[in-house]
């Protein structure tokens, strides 16, 4: 385990099982179709890879860039650095994220994708945080519902740190205070 991790919320394991059934869930959902995969960076990616090896359709992918938290655990302003390359319109758009915190950002994104007049349009997350939410969502797809800690590793950072952990683990606060 990492020095600055104090433990081990979600294994390597727990995770891999978790992720192949959200895979099969959205592979029946959407039966005879295509979708494209929006990952929103750079926090997803580690999440995506997996998510899409488990998924039997015809899918594509694009990312965009949003920052919401700077370099710190504080929340700043929402900017929508990266737009995707791909016209979603008529499409079955899947949203990718690595952690529902607040809700500000999938609140965004979903307004963002929406005025694109997408076929169909859901949201795919690693973890929802059991915060009270500033904007009211929930996503189509969780693989955990997680304790409001700092939590970094399979994607998640602090400072851009921790992303190639292979497990989610609680971040010492020493490392942050
Ligand atoms: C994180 C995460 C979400 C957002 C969630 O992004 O990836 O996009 O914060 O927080 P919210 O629900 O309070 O809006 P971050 O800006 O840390 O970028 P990263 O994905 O590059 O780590």
């Amino acid at each position: 385990m990492h020095k600055d991790v104090t433990r081990i919320l979600y294994s390597k394991e727990q995770i891999e099982d978790r992720v192949r059934e959200i895979g099969r869930q959205i592979t029946k959902e959407y039966e005879g179709q295509e979708v494209v995969f929006v990952a929103i960076l750079k926090g997803s990616v580690v999440f995506l890879a997996d998510l899409i090896r488990n998924v039997e359709l015809d899918s594509t992918l694009d990312f965009a860039t949003v920052s919401s938290y700077g370099n710190g655990t504080t929340s700043g302003e929402l900017v929508m650095k990266k737009d995707v390359s791909v016209d979603v319109e008529g499409k079955n758009v899947i949203i990718v994220e690595d952690i529902l915190d607040s809700g500000k950002t999938m609140d965004y994104l979903y307004k963002h994708f929406t005025a694109k007049k997408p076929k169909s349009l859901k949201s795919c997350v690693l973890l929802d945080k059991k915060v009270e939410k500033l904007f009211p969502i929930k996503a189509d797809y969780t693989c955990f519902e997680c304790e409001d800690l700092f939590v970094v590793g399979y994607g998640l950072d602090y400072a851009q740190y921790y992303r190639a952990l292979p497990y989610i683990g609680e971040l010492n606060p020493s490392v942050y205070s």
